[in-house]
């Protein structure tokens, strides 16, 4: 059937509007420099609170941060970063929420009911985030961290396929048991052939013990960016964690020294051996 004169102008239409839409976007992530993924499949292994300490911890650095909090359907690191401010909407466009020195935007800052459950499929997901990068004025940004959902199936993948992060954190547990988790996340990342930057292990200390991340990462042929150790100062919520503790500072600023070793590297690799090394990787899977 042939398209009238109309229904050929609207379908052009569309597709003028399709295209802008990639400009904007590509224009605006052309603004960031750096995109990385803090990731686990297994919930409550600290993704968050690892994504929202390294975030301020850059800023507090001098470089210039935003926070993605890409977990749409639980989303809490708002809530964990703290600070209080809130985003602005001027002329439809998002004026990310600015805490500790980062900017931050997550869908729970978009709920009219924090509470109400956010019941999205993978190309609803797909959207939202493709709003929230089209719509944000992120500015020049050094690094975009962003806050991953846990799992293997639907909501992480559409994250990682919409968002190409420049790579990933891995963050694992003490306990062996949770290796084969751990090694299931790693896996997702390869597959779809995202870098993984690193592992860190959180939780470290007498009550979960420690060494599963560093053995996790030898096993991955990975580098082990360091231990973050459970401790009570997380409960104090009115500052995060990296600017009130020494100890945790310490933490982060190894693992940061662990992240920029990787991003060098990476950033120097000719792009022949990143292609021969990913072929290598899916063999071995
Ligand atoms: N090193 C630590 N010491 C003490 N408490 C911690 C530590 N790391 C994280 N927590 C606490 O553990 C809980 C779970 O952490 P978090 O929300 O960051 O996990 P998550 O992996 O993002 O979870 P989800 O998979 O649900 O998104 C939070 O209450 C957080 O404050
Ligand atoms: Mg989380």
């Amino acid at each position: 059937m042939n398209m009238s004169e109309e229904q050929r102008q609207q379908r052009l239409a569309q597709i003028k509007q399709q295209w802008e839409t990639k400009r904007t976007l590509n224009r605006q992530l052309r603004k960031i420099k750096t995109k990385i993924g803090v990731y686990s499949a297994k919930g409550g292994v600290g993704k968050t609170t690892v994504a929202v300490n390294l975030a301020v911890y850059l800023a507090d650095q001098g470089f210039t941060v935003g926070l993605l909090d890409a977990d749409i359907d639980t989303p809490n690191a708002a809530n964990v970063i703290g600070g209080g401010d809130v985003p602005n909407m001027v002329d439809g466009r998002i004026q990310p929420a600015e805490n500790w020195g980062v900017k931050v935007v997550s869908m729970s800052q978009f709920q009219e009911n924090e509470e109400e459950a956010v019941i999205w499929r993978g190309p609803m997901i797909h959207n939202a985030l493709n709003q929230f990068l089209q719509l944000t004025d992120w500015g020049d940004l050094d690094f975009l961290v962003v806050d991953m959902p846990p799992g293997t199936s639907d909501a992480p993948l559409t994250v990682m396929q919409t968002l190409q992060m420049d790579g990933f954190v891995s963050v694992a547990t003490p306990q062996k048991l949770a290796t084969l988790d751990a090694k299931r996340s790693i896996n997702m990342i390869k597959k779809l052939n995202v870098e993984v930057l690193g592992v860190i292990e959180n939780y470290t200390g007498p009550i979960f013990g420690a060494g599963a991340g560093k053995q996790l990462a030898k096993d991955m042929n990975l580098v082990f960016f360091g231990e973050i150790a459970l401790r009570a100062d997380y409960q104090d919520d009115s500052k995060p964690t990296v600017l009130v503790s020494k100890g945790v500072r310490a933490e982060y600023e190894k693992i940061w020294k662990g992240i920029k070793g990787r991003l060098t590297e990476l950033e120097a690799m000719p792009a022949q051996v990143a292609a021969a090394r990913a072929t290598e990787d899916e063999a071995e899977a």
